[in-house]
């Protein structure tokens, strides 16, 4: 640094004042530093300096300048800082006064101090500590201290300067007192998150030379805003969780941070799926973020849940993130059996592999878990097929017989795969229909029936039995008499089946005497389409009555004569005089005759042979003994009750035929009394016979008088038909009648009243003769009660279309 000494003289002229000079000096010269040189400068004689006593007057005492008498100069005494000394003032300088004595003469002197850049501005603090927002906006203004710099001038406070500059910068405030404030404005937002401190630094400079400058610290301490929204750690979280899990299973956490700090970077978690669903399933806790299932997850229901969870700060910034649930399927579901189709029933002429049910079954489980298998129970003919997938059919798989098996009950159990595994069943009930795949079978296979002869006709004789196993129609069987002879007539002329019932009745009368026996065939036809047949033979053994007396046939009762046997007298003991000799056609024991003599004119003379009829002498014929002997001999059967016949043997004893002759005058008046008695009886019988007639032809005439009555009486009505009616069976009866016959009697028996009445009455229009018609119902009632109970003269009257017959009986 180079000093300048400037000397500014000047002389001013005023009164008192001899002289007046000016320096210019600057601060801080050392001691003894030359300021001027006053002898000079004044122009005084150094001597006078001596003489005179000069000295330095300051007025206040402080002395920064001194005299040096001996060289006329002044000395800087005393450093002199002209910031102490002026301040701020400017210019800055001494003013004293030389005083001289003898004479007194004073000398004004001015010394300039001139100021030197001693001085660095310089703050009051080492540091300056802001809290700036970061939300704060630029043009944001914040005063900074003024630095101080005691020169002045040139060396003064010159300006700041501010370092970084990246936000802040620099701005002076004119003050309307000159001065300046600095002000730091915000030029570029900050970001706490990126930087939550800033130090900068405040350079105050001077202009001096060389220029000095101080510093200050700024610490900016970046307070957070709310200004960073939440970011969730990732964007999609995935999770899986079993279906069923029990409600408080952690599926998993999510979590989102934000960069603010303290309750700025508080998150709250929460579900804001829209679907009301998730939000009933599934719960985020608000502070961990952890999501946990609070209700029932199914499968079958839904497979995936999306799960969006927004992460929110304080101030509402969020973020939001994907939680992906996968729900695993548990087997948690039976199988369900539907049945498609099926038909309750199978004919059991099906083939193999008829289709008799299609199921489909739904497992509502995926994978292993929803695989199904399908049993059936087995013994059963059925199997079962899986069409296509989840669809199966029951098929049959061998041949039916309903005979065996009508019904089947088919239970299927279809399980998953699953571990447990799951099952449902279903029993399907299959009715096998009937096929006409069964004859009717006979109980037997022939049959041997006995009937007692002389039996009522239509007595019903006995039932012949057929089983068909099929069932209803074809399982109805019906009984037809087949067509044969018997001794060159029609079969059907001895007995007729009842087609319903198998009741066989005779027709006739059987005579054992006539016919022993008689066989013919039964067939049984069942009601199926085409119908199945099959027949029996019946043989009918027809059983002898004693319902013939004996016949004598010696003695022949011969009209007028009288036969008489001659027995000598002179016949021995045990002579045989004549032999009764009787047949009787039945047989058996009711053919077994035997003879025994009821009266007798002598007891004694004559025995009975009880066998053989051989009548001879007991004893010796004497002369006592009368001409004329008269033996009525009984023979008898061994029926039950047994029947009987008389005879009367005439026996003469005597050795000459006049002799003979004149005792049996008697027998022909017997002869003239037989002879009346049997035209009494002719006579008889004639006019019960005529009676008979008569009774018969006025019933009729009564009966068809009623009918045409009731004729009229229909048509007038016209709304009963009268149509004959035949049971289909039975319509093409081959002329024997003898079902029509049955046929009739039913239909007296079932129809009711008052149409019966009616039908009955068809018939006999139809006949040649008209006959009463209610004859027909003694017909049961004469079957039913048997043959001992009827009536005399019971009429039995048959109708039919062509055949009318009608049997007197006699007893
Ligand atoms: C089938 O089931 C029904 C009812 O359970 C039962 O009455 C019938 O006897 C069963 N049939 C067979 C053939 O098992
Ligand atoms: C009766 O049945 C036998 C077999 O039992 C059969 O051979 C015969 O032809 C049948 N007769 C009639 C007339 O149907």
């Amino acid at each position: 640094m180079t000093w300048q000494v400037r000397l500014i003289i000047a002389v001013i002229f005023l009164g008192s004042v001899c002289g007046q000079v000016s320096y210019s000096v600057p601060e801080e010269m050392p001691k003894g530093s030359l300021v001027g040189n006053i002898v000079q400068d004044l122009g005084l004689d150094i001597k006078r300096l001596k003489s005179g006593n000069a000295h330095v007057y300051t007025g206040d005492g402080t002395e920064y300048i001194e005299l040096n008498k001996e060289r006329g100069v002044l000395h800087i005494k005393e450093r002199i800082d002209r910031e102490v000394l002026c301040g701020e003032t400017s210019p800055c300088a001494l003013h004293f006064q030389i005083i001289l004595e003898n004479p007194i003469e004073y000398y004004g002197i001015t010394v300039e101090i001139m100021d030197i850049n001693d001085n660095a501005p310089r703050f009051k603090t080492t540091e300056m500590r802001f809290d700036v927002i970061e939300s704060s906006l630029p043009g944001a203004r914040f005063v900074l201290e003024k630095a101080m710099d005691p020169d002045v001038g040139v060396n003064g406070l010159q300006g700041y300067s501010l370092k970084p500059t990246d936000n802040f910068n620099l701005k002076l405030h004119s003050l309307p007192d000159g001065t300046k404030n600095v002000e730091m404005v915000l030029q570029k937002p900050l970001d706490r998150e990126k930087q939550d401190e800033l130090s900068l630094t405040l350079t105050a400079m001077d202009g001096g030379d060389p220029q000095m400058s101080g510093t200050v610290q700024i610490r900016i301490t970046v307070l957070d805003a709310n200004d960073n929204a939440p970011i969730c750690v990732q964007t999609v979280y995935k999770a899986s969780i079993m279906e069923n899990s029990p409600g408080g299973t952690i599926l998993t956490t999510v979590s989102a941070s934000d960069t603010d700090e303290g309750s700025n970077a508080k998150v709250t978690y929460s579900i804001s799926n829209s679907a009301e669903v998730v939000a009933e399933l599934f719960q985020v806790d608000p502070d961990n973020g952890e999501v946990k299932l609070i209700g029932n997850v199914d499968y079958e229901r839904a497979k995936r849940f999306e799960i969006d969870v927004q992460a929110r700060d304080s101030v509402g910034h969020s973020d939001s993130c994907k939680v992906i649930v996968d729900v695993i399927d548990t087997n948690d579901n039976k199988p369900v059996i539907n049945i498609m189709s099926k038909s309750k029933l199978i004919s059991e002429d099906s083939k193999e592999g008829t289709v008799v049910a299609i199921i489909n079954i739904q497992d509502a489980d995926s994978g292993t878990n929803g695989q199904v298998n399908c049993v059936m129970n087995e013994n059963i003919p059925f199997t079962i097929k899986s069409t296509s997938i989840n669809v199966f059919s029951i098929v049959s798989d061998h041949v039916l017989d309903r005979e065996t098996h009508s019904q089947f009950n088919i239970s299927v159990t279809c399980s998953d795969e699953g571990v447990p595994s799951l099952s449902s069943s279903v029993t399907l009930t299959v009715q096998v229909s009937d096929v006409n795949d069964n004859a009717p079978a006979f109980e037997n296979s022939s049959y041997e029936v006995h009937i007692k002869e002389n039996n009522s006709p239509g007595l019903s004789i006995f039932s012949v039995k057929a089983r068909d196993a099929d069932w209803n129609q074809n399982a109805r069987v019906s009984y037809i008499l087949e067509e044969g002879t018997v001794n060159g007539a029609s079969v059907s002329s001895y007995v007729s089946v009842n087609s319903d019932s198998g009741v066989i009745h005779a027709v006739r009368s059987f005579d054992y005497e006539q016919i022993k026996d008689f066989q013919f065939r039964v067939k049984a036809q069942d009601g199926g389409s085409p119908p199945l047949c099959s027949n029996v033979t019946v043989k009918i053994l027809i059983l002898d009555q004693n319902d013939n007396a004996p016949q004598i046939l010696y003695p022949v009762l011969s009209g007028g004569s009288v036969v008489a046997e001659i027995v000598p007298r002179s016949a021995d003991v045990g002579y045989l005089v004549t032999k009764v000799v009787a047949v009787d056609v039945d047989s058996g024991q009711n053919a077994w005759l035997s003879y025994k003599l009821l009266k007798s004119t002598d007891r004694a003379l004559f025995e009975m042979g009880l066998q053989n009829g051989e009548i001879r002498t007991l004893r010796q014929v004497t002369d006592k003994d009368a001409v004329k002997q008269r033996l009525t001999v009984v023979v008898e059967d061994n029926g039950q009750p047994s029947r009987s016949a008389t005879v009367n043997v005439n026996v003469a004893v005597a050795d000459s035929f006049p002799e003979v002759l004149s005792e049996f005058t008697d027998f022909t008046q017997d002869k003239v009394y037989n002879d009346n008695l049997t035209f009494y009886l002719v006579l008889a019988l004639a006019v019960v016979s005529f009676l008979f007639i008569v009774s018969i032809i006025a019933i009729l005439s009564v009966k068809c008088y009623r009918w045409r009555r009731e004729q009229l009486f229909y048509k007038s009505n016209g709304n009963l038909p009268v149509i004959p009616y035949y049971p289909p069976l039975y319509a093409d009866v081959d002329g024997t009648g003898t079902l029509q016959h049955v046929y009739n009697y039913d239909m007296c028996r079932t129809t009711d009243s008052r149409k019966s009445d009616m039908k009955y009455v068809r018939p006999c229009s139809q006949s040649i003769i008209s006959l009463d018609a209610c004859g027909t119902q003694t017909l049961p009632h004469v079957q039913q009660k048997g043959a001992n109970e009827v009536s005399e003269n019971q009429v039995r009257l048959v109708l039919n279309h062509s055949i009318i017959y009608a049997d007197l009986h006699t007893y």
